[in-house]
C-alpha cells in the first residue's frame, strides 16, 4: 500500500505511469472501472478544485464517494476526535482517502494509522503534491519536455504550498531554471532552496518582475495566502505586487505560458483569459485526468504492485 504524502515520492517511473494514464484516462477509463471502490474526502479547509476534482475523478471511474467538507466543524473534530482516530475509523469505511488539512504533517500522521491509501490534498502551508502532478502534467503538454526550461514563480512562494511541491518535483529534471518573484515577506522557505541546490537546479530571487515575464517560458503565479497570516497589515503590505495584465502580456514570450493554481484575486486580470498562453483554466481541467490516473495507480490491483513511488517518511 502507498501513501502519497509529499511530491519528493514522485519517481521519474511514477510520473511516466501516472501520466501515461492519464491520457489513456481522456480517450476511455473504461479498463479502470473500480465500481466496488470507494473514496472519502475528508476537508478540514476549503477547495473548489481539489476535492470536487478528486469526487469527479473517482465518479468517472465508476467508483463512489463519501465526502466531509468543513470537516472541522461537520466532522467529529468539533467533538474533540483526534485525527488518527478520525482517520483509523474512516479507514474501514473507504478504500482511500484524499485529506485535505490545516496543518503541516498532518497527511503524514495520517498515513502512519490509515489501513488504506491516504493522499495529501493540501496540509497547511506544507505540501500539495496532487497538484505538482497536474502543474507538471500541463507544463509537459504544452512543451512536450521539462528539462531545460525557465519557470518563474511568482507571488506568495513563503505559504504557496502548490509551489513548493512544483519545487520537489522538479528536482527530478535537467537544466531547469527557477526565477523566485515575491513580496519580501513571502520569499521561499530556505529548505526549498537547499533542496534545488542539493539536485543541482538553479535558482535565483529576482525584484524585477518584467525582467521574469521577459526571461520565462513558463510563468507560475500565486495568490497571497490571506489564511496564513496572522498579521492583517503584512498581508496588505504583499498584496497586488504583482499582476499580469494587458500591459505584461507584451512582455512574454511568444511560445510562454501562464499558470495559477487558482483560486486568483487579482495576480492575473480576466481581461487576459483569451489570451492563448494563459493556461490556467487547462491546468485545473487536467486534475481530473491526473487524479482518475493516480487513483487508479494506488487502487488497481496489478497497477498498484508496479507503482515505483518512494515511500521514505
Ligand atoms: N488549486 C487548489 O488547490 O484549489 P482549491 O483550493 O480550490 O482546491
Amino acid at each position: 500500500m502507498h501513501h502519497i504524502v509529499e511530491s519528493q515520492q514522485f519517481t521519474l517511473a511514477f510520473l511516466n505511469q501516472i501520466y501515461r494514464l492519464a491520457d489513456e484516462m481522456q480517450l476511455d477509463p473504461r479498463p479502470y472501472f473500480m465500481p466496488n471502490k470507494i473514496m472519502a474526502t475528508v476537508f478540514f479547509e476549503p477547495s473548489t478544485r481539489t476535492r470536487l476534482s478528486f469526487e469527479s475523478a473517482m465518479h468517472r471511474l465508476g467508483g463512489n464517494v463519501i465526502s466531509t467538507e468543513k470537516a472541522a466543524e461537520f466532522s467529529s473534530h468539533s467533538k474533540g476526535e483526534s485525527l488518527e482516530d478520525s482517520i483509523r475509523v474512516l479507514s474501514g469505511y473507504a478504500d482511500v482517502i484524499a485529506l485535505r488539512h490545516f496543518e503541516i504533517g498532518s497527511a503524514k500522521r495520517a498515513a502512519k494509522v490509515s489501513q488504506v491509501p491516504v493522499i495529501n490534498a493540501g496540509d497547511g502551508a506544507g505540501q500539495h503534491p496532487t497538484q505538482s502532478l497536474l502543474d507538471l502534467y500541463t507544463i509537459q503538454a504544452n512543451f512536450g519536455k521539462i528539462d531545460g526550461l525557465t519557470i518563474a514563480l511568482v507571488g506568495d512562494l513563503l505559504y504557496g504550498r502548490t509551489v513548493r511541491s512544483l519545487c520537489y518535483l522538479l528536482g527530478r529534471f535537467y537544466q531547469v531554471k527557477l526565477l523566485f518573484v515575491s513580496p519580501s515577506i513571502c520569499r521561499m522557505g530556505q529548505d526549498i532552496k537547499d533542496f534545488l541546490t542539493g539536485h543541482n537546479l538553479p535558482w535565483e530571487e529576482v525584484e524585477d518582475f518584467n525582467a521574469a515575464l521577459r526571461a520565462a517560458d513558463c510563468v507560475y503565479m500565486t495568490r497571497i495566502q490571506k489564511e496564513r497570516f496572522l498579521d492583517m497589515d503584512l498581508y496588505n503590505n504583499a498584496l497586488n505586487q504583482y499582476r499580469i495584465d494587458k500591459t505584461k502580456t507584451p512582455l512574454l514570450k511568444e511560445q510562454a505560458i501562464v499558470m495559477h493554481p487558482l483560486p486568483r484575486l487579482d495576480e492575473i486580470n480576466k481581461e487576459v483569459d483569451s489570451d492563448p498562453r494563459m493556461k490556467y483554466f487547462q491546468q485545473a481541467a487536467n486534475g481530473v485526468w491526473v487524479r482518475m490516473a493516480l487513483i487508479t495507480s494506488l487502487l488497481h490491483p496489478q497497477l498498484q504492485k508496479e507503482t515505483p513511488l518512494e515511500q521514505k517518511f
